[in-house]
């Protein structure tokens, strides 16, 4: 099923920068130019570019493409292992995108099975929680699916048909607890946790519809039987954006970020800097399309007007991070799993609030446990790696790891991926407020387009589906 999982993520490099004065060559004129090479950016540059003959430039501040793709590869045997993006939703187009680059792909799941063991990670407590069985999960799912699916077009793949104030469903605005007890469908809640849900933090509280984009329409489907979810055959999920970045080739400037832009409503001007080497580069464009979080970092170079800049800073997140590690005490049959004491017998809408460590999940590959992270809108990576460490010794500390011996030990990481903000969401006052019609009136302005998770949702393949419906627009008058 959704068993959720790098070429490990090089961090910037940390090479002194060397400022090159510049010279017309360090000029590029382009129609596009894209930021950010994840899902929604990689995929718009290759459609751009490909099937619609313009000229574009991509910029990437690592030093691979694939954004949350994590895929870790084992140098001894060459076995890969995802420990970020799990498995892609068989939405739309989605297979013919793979399709074009030779990439054969499978539904077939390699995760092993695992013992569930619930513990509340900040005592270590068992939690003698009996989840329900798992055809009451898929019949409340199935229910859950009726329930939601007038309200999909007003949310998926974008915003664009996002009701008025005065026309939003309630249904949408109420704690997503309050919802579940409302249509009898608390039974479906560890599956939809477990798999999605959890990277807004205490599910029970968020507002429905920012769940339904964690959790919503294509995830019930999937696991219903209605869609299929696949992965590639070989290589892990870094081979699609491994085909991309050689299709792409010098169109792509790595280890980059924009430091400057002057956006008017003809054209943009981006100067560009890679940060290995400093060289900076000028680029000319017609359009931009901003593929990355819009968060206050992120968005700081790009010469925001008030409005922009003020409708932009409304928008809070999770941070997700995951890592693999290797510590011999974890018991190679067990998925670890946090929940606190009071979901005991079988409460099923009590959840941990974020931050917090979700899991130690066995990866099935050498003594490799994947760890998940949720943390909140300032949890850094080094805060995360400390958390991982806390519930780790807390686990040690009252023997749900080995006997009931005291120990103390490092996590050993072998890997570990900081995927930043996600989850963008407002507040329901903002939601009323117009907020959603606000952001889409950022579309198009100043030569601007955007896309990725805060304008869509946070699903590779339904980001190329909202990609599908931008890129006309983006091509109007090119
Ligand atoms: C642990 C985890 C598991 C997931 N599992 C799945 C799954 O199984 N299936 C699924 O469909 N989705 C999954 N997702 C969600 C999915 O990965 C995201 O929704 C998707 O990657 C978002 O795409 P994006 O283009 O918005 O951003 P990203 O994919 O994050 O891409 C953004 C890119 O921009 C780059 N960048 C960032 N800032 C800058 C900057 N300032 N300048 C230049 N470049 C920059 C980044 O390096 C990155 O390459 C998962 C996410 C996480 C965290
Ligand atoms: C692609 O665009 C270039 C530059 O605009 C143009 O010269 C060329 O004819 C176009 N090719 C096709 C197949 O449209
Ligand atoms: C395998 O990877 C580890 C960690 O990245 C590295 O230290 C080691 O040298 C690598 N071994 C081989 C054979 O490449
Ligand atoms: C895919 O395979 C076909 C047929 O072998 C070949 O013509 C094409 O160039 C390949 N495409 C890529 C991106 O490798
Ligand atoms: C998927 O699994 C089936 C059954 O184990 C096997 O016959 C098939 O070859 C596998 N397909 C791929 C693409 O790995
Ligand atoms: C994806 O969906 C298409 C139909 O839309 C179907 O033909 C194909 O078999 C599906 N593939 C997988 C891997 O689910
Ligand atoms: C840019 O376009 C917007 C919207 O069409 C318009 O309101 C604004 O006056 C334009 N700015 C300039 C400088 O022409
Ligand atoms: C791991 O857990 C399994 C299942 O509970 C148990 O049978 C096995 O003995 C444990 N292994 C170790 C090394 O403790
Ligand atoms: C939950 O557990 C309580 C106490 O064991 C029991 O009375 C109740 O029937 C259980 N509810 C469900 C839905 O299983
Ligand atoms: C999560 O939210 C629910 C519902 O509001 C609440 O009962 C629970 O205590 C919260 N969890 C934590 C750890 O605070
Ligand atoms: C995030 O979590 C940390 C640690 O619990 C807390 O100190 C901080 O106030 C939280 N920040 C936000 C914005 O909630």
């Amino acid at each position: 099923m959704f068993s959720l999982a790098c070429i490990s993520v090089g961090l910037l490099g940390a090479s002194l920068p060397v400022v090159t004065a510049n010279s017309p060559s360090d000029i590029l004129h382009r129609d596009v130019v894209v930021i950010g090479g994840g899902a929604s950016g990689a995929y718009a540059a290759v459609r751009l570019r490909d099937d619609f003959n313009k000229s574009i430039a991509l910029i990437e501040k690592q030093d691979i493409l694939g954004g949350m793709v994590d895929t870790y590869v084992d140098n001894k045997t060459g076995a890969t292992y995802d420990f970020g993006v799990q498995s892609f939703l068989n939405v739309s187009k989605a297979k013919e995108f793979f399709d074009r680059f030779n990439i054969s792909v499978s539904s077939n799941s390699s995760s092993p099975t695992l013992i569930t063991e619930y513990i509340d990670f900040n005592t270590g407590a068992e939690v003698a929680f009996q989840p329900p069985s798992l055809t009451a999960q898929i019949t409340a799912i199935a229910k859950f699916l009726d329930v939601i699916e007038p309200w999909e077009s007003m949310l998926q793949p974008g915003y664009w048909n996002f009701p008025a104030p005065e026309n939003i469903p309630d249904d949408l605005l109420i704690p997503f607890g309050e919802f579940l007890t409302k249509y009898g469908l608390e039974d479906g809640t560890p599956l939809m946790y477990s798999t999605t849900g959890l990277g807004v933090g205490n599910m029970s509280e968020v507002a429905t519809m920012f769940v339904l984009q964690s959790f919503g329409w294509d995830m019930a489907r999937a696991m219903t039987g209605q869609m299929g979810l696949f992965t590639p055959t070989s290589g892990g999920n870094q081979a699609l954006y491994n085909a991309i970045a050689k299709d792409l080739g010098e169109d792509v400037l790595y280890s980059s970020t924009v430091t400057n832009s002057h956006r008017t409503n003809s054209s943009v001007q981006l100067t560009v800097r890679n940060h290995k080497t400093g060289k900076l580069t000028q680029i000319v464009a017609r359009r931009l399309l901003v593929a990355i979080e819009p968060t206050d970092d992120n968005v700081t170079p790009l010469d925001l007007s008030p409005f922009e800049r003020d409708t932009l800073a409304k928008l809070t997140y999770s941070n997700e991070f995951t890592g693999l590690v290797d510590n011999s005490i974890f018991n190679t049959s067990y998925y670890y799993f946090n929940l606190p004491s009071s979901a005991a017998p079988n409460h099923t809408l009590v959840f941990q609030d974020e931050p917090m460590v979700a899991s130690f999940q066995y990866t099935g590959l050498e003594h490799l446990f994947r760890v998940m992270i949720i943390g909140n809108k300032t949890t850094t990576s080094s805060e995360a790696k400390f958390l991982a460490q806390t519930s780790f010794d807390t686990l040690l500390n009252t023997g749900r790891l080995s006997g009931t011996e005291l120990q103390t030990q490092k996590l050993n990481w072998a890997a570990f991926s900081t995927h930043g903000p996600m989850h963008a969401r407002v507040s329901v006052d903002e939601v009323k407020n117009g907020f959603f019609q606000d952001l889409y009136k950022l579309q198009g302005a100043r030569s601007t387009w955007w896309t990725g998770g805060a304008f869509s949702v946070n699903f590779q393949t339904k980001l190329w589906e909202f990609d599908e419906g931008l890129i006309p627009k983006i091509l109007e008058g090119l």
